[in-house]
């Protein structure tokens, strides 16, 4: 059980109770889906169909390594759908993945996100979700990674087309409701770390764009492809004001620069460091690949869940969830990251 689900469980029932309360807490998940490289004409419904007897014993283990999208989708969803979330950010999501999860979540669920290939529907989306009763989408845009971020395309050297998913949101529910906020996901390079360099500097430019224009909070997820620490941390590093940023394309500066000396400092926070340490829990790792559980190879801490440094938030909780079931099946080759979130 996450930690802070009975604060969320006391924070509702204080909130229908009418007693009175400030803010309003937000779960949200960030989690890479391993695009649908085995890709097969089984539809969602044969999928749920074909569930298997939740009383029978599997075969432990039975299945190994990489499973098709099909059979991944429905653990996908279950290891969100139970969680409380009210938005996710996903990576990774071919067009099919992303219309999987939005028939599997249901109309009660919106979702913004395009194609990083063409803008449209081609290539892999980084789309944000988000439950309609809680939160309503003000607007979305979504930009890329490069040196011509208004238009799909590529960073020299990089392996793929990178995009992010900015959504502008309010919080509807709560006494301090309307509460207006930013979110951001995201998918850095596999291959380039000036990809990722850049992409923290304009993350980093947006995001504090965001935070004087709104006033409010801003939330970034994202798969960094590459860890807090070490050789290849310097997006990290960047995004969290550790080193500077690079410089960035001039159009796209001018568009989301500020005032001087407004938010001269502004950088973001891992919320896994925000968060009181009794309620840091679970896994450590966020990318497993499809390898045998526990194998330290190739286990890595890559997805992050960031605040602005302008505050209005309060990290509540964290948790890195799994993704292996007793099957053997690997939802995916990433684990999923929760956050909660309170919004003031
Ligand atoms: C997201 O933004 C695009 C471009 O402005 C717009 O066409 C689309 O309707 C928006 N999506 C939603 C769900 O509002
Ligand atoms: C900056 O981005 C804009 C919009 O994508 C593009 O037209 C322009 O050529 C870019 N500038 C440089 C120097 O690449
Ligand atoms: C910001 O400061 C720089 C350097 O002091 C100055 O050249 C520029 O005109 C200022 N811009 C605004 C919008 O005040």
């Amino acid at each position: 059980m996450f930690p802070a689900a009975p604060l969320t469980v006391l924070l509702s029932l204080a909130l229908t109770s009418g007693l009175a309360s400030a803010a309003q807490t937000v779960r949200i998940a960030s989690y890479n889906l391993r695009y649908d490289s085995q890709p097969d004409s089984i539809t969602v419904q044969q999928s749920l169909d074909n569930l298997p007897d939740p009383l029978q014993a599997p075969t432990y283990y039975g299945k190994k390594g990489e499973q098709p999208w099909s059979t991944r989708r429905i653990k996908v969803y279950q290891n969100l759908n139970n969680e409380g979330i009210i938005l996710a950010g996903f990576q990774e999501a071919l067009v099919r993945q992303v219309t999987d999860l939005a028939t599997l979540f249901g109309d009660g669920w919106g979702w913004v996100g395009v194609g990083r290939d063409d803008g449209v529907a081609a290539g892999e989306f980084s789309p944000i979700f988000y439950k309609k009763s809680d939160v309503q989408l003000v607007s979305n845009d979504s930009f890329w990674l490069s040196n011509t971020p208004f238009e799909p395309s590529k960073f020299p050297g990089a392996g793929s087309f990178r995009i992010c998913t900015a959504t502008s949101l309010v919080l509807k529910s709560g006494p301090a409701a309307p509460v207006h906020f930013t979110y951001l996901n995201t998918h850095l390079d596999d291959q380039s770390d000036d990809q990722r360099r850049l992409a923290a500097s304009m993350m980093l430019v947006r995001a504090r764009y965001e935070a004087y224009k709104t006033g409010g909070p801003v939330i970034i997820t994202g798969d960094f492809n590459s860890p807090a620490t070490g050789t290849d941390s310097g997006a990290y590093q960047i995004i969290t004001g550790q080193i500077a940023p690079v410089a960035v394309n001039a159009t796209f500066a001018a568009k989301y620069a500020v005032p001087n000396a407004t938010l001269p400092d502004f950088k973001v926070l891992d919320l896994k460091a925000e968060t009181p340490r009794e309620y840091v829990s679970g896994e450590y790792a966020t990318y497993t690949g499809f390898t045998a559980p526990g194998d330290g190879s190739v286990y890595t801490r890559i997805d992050f869940v960031y605040g602005g440094s302008n505050g209005k938030w309060t990290a509540d909780a964290y948790r890195v969830g799994t993704s292996l079931t007793d099957d053997g099946v690997l939802a995916s080759d990433h684990r999923p990251v929760f956050a909660d979130i309170t919004l003031h």
